[in-house]
C-alpha cells in the first residue's frame, strides 16, 4: 500500500532543492511510514538540502521516533565545482568550499520538522563507528563512489532492525541510465546476496528492501 502525506509536506519536499523525484519521494515515505510501525529511528546517510529527510521526518514524527540524517555537508564528488550536479548557491563565499547544512536547516524550520529531526554532522564511516542501536530504516543515499556506497553499508546495515528497511537510492542496472556510476547498484546486489535482505519495491532508481534474516 501506497501512503501520501499531506499537502504541505510534499510542498516542502518540492520546493527543497534536491534531486529525488515525487515518485521516489512517495516510495520512501511509504517506506518511512512502514518501518515507523517498529518505533525505531529511521536514518538516512545523506542528507544536501534537506529533501528527502522532510518526508522521513513526517512519517518520524507520526510514529512518535526520531529521523536520523548524516552528512558532512562538504558535498559528494559529483556535486563538487566543475560537475552537473553542482550548484554555485552552496558554496560558502568565506571559505570556498560547499556548506549545504544552512539549506538544510531553512528546509527543515519551513516544513515545520526541526523538532524531529537529529542532524549527525561528519563522515558516515565515522559515525557508523560510534552508533550502537538498532535502526527500523536506513536510507543509503550518500556518496556514490563503490568506496562510499560499500562503507555507507556495512557501517548502517547492521543495524536494521529484523523487519526493517534498507533504501538504497540510485540504482541503476543499466550503465547507459546512470550519470554517478553504479556503486549504489552493486551495493543493493551485494545486500540481496547476504541472505538477510528481500526486495519489497522498486521504483524509478528507488529500493526498497526488508531484513529477513541475519548478517548483512
Ligand atoms: C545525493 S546527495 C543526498 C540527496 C538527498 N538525500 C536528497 O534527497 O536531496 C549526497 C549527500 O551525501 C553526502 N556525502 C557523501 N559522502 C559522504 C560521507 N562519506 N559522509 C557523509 N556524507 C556524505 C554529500 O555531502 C551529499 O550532501
Amino acid at each position: 500500500m501506497t501512503a501520501a502525506p499531506e499537502p504541505e509536506i510534499l510542498a516542502a519536499f518540492e520546493i527543497a532543492k534536491g534531486f529525488m523525484p515525487v515518485d521516489e519521494g512517495l516510495a520512501l515515505y511509504t517506506a518511512a511510514v512502514d518501518a515507523g510501525r517498529l518505533g525505531l529511528p529511521l536514518l538516512e546517510v545523506g542528507t544536501y538540502c534537506g529533501r528527502s529527510t522532510v518526508l522521513l521526518a513526517d512519517a518520524a514524527r507520526a510514529a512518535g521516533v526520531s529521523a536520523l540524517t548524516v552528512d558532512h555537508h562538504r558535498g559528494s564528488e559529483e556535486q563538487q565545482p566543475g560537475w552537473d550536479y553542482h550548484d554555485p548557491d552552496t558554496v560558502d563565499p568565506q571559505i570556498g568550499l560547499m556548506d549545504t547544512l544552512p539549506a538544510f536547516r531553512r528546509t527543515l524550520f519551513r516544513a515545520g520538522l526541526e523538532e524531529h529531526v537529529v542532524a549527525l554532522v561528519g563522515r558516515s564511516p565515522q559515525i557508523a563507528k560510534v552508533w550502537a542501536g538498532p535502526l527500523g530504516l536506513v536510507f543509503v543515499d550518500g556518496g556514490h563512489t563503490d568506496e562510499h556506497a560499500n562503507a555507507d553499508y556495512e557501517g548502517w546495515a547492521p543495524h536494521v532492525a529484523d523487519g526493517g528497511l534498507l533504501v538504497i537510492h540510485d540504482v541503476f542496472p543499466d550503465p547507459l541510465d546512470e550519470f554517478t556510476g553504479q556503486a549504489p547498484y552493486r551495493v543493493y546486489l551485494r545486500a540481496l546476496a547476504s541472505g538477510a535482505f528481500t526486495e519489497v519495491s522498486a521504483t524509478g532508481s528507488l529500493r526498497v528492501l526488508r531484513r529477513t534474516g541475519p548478517g548483512i
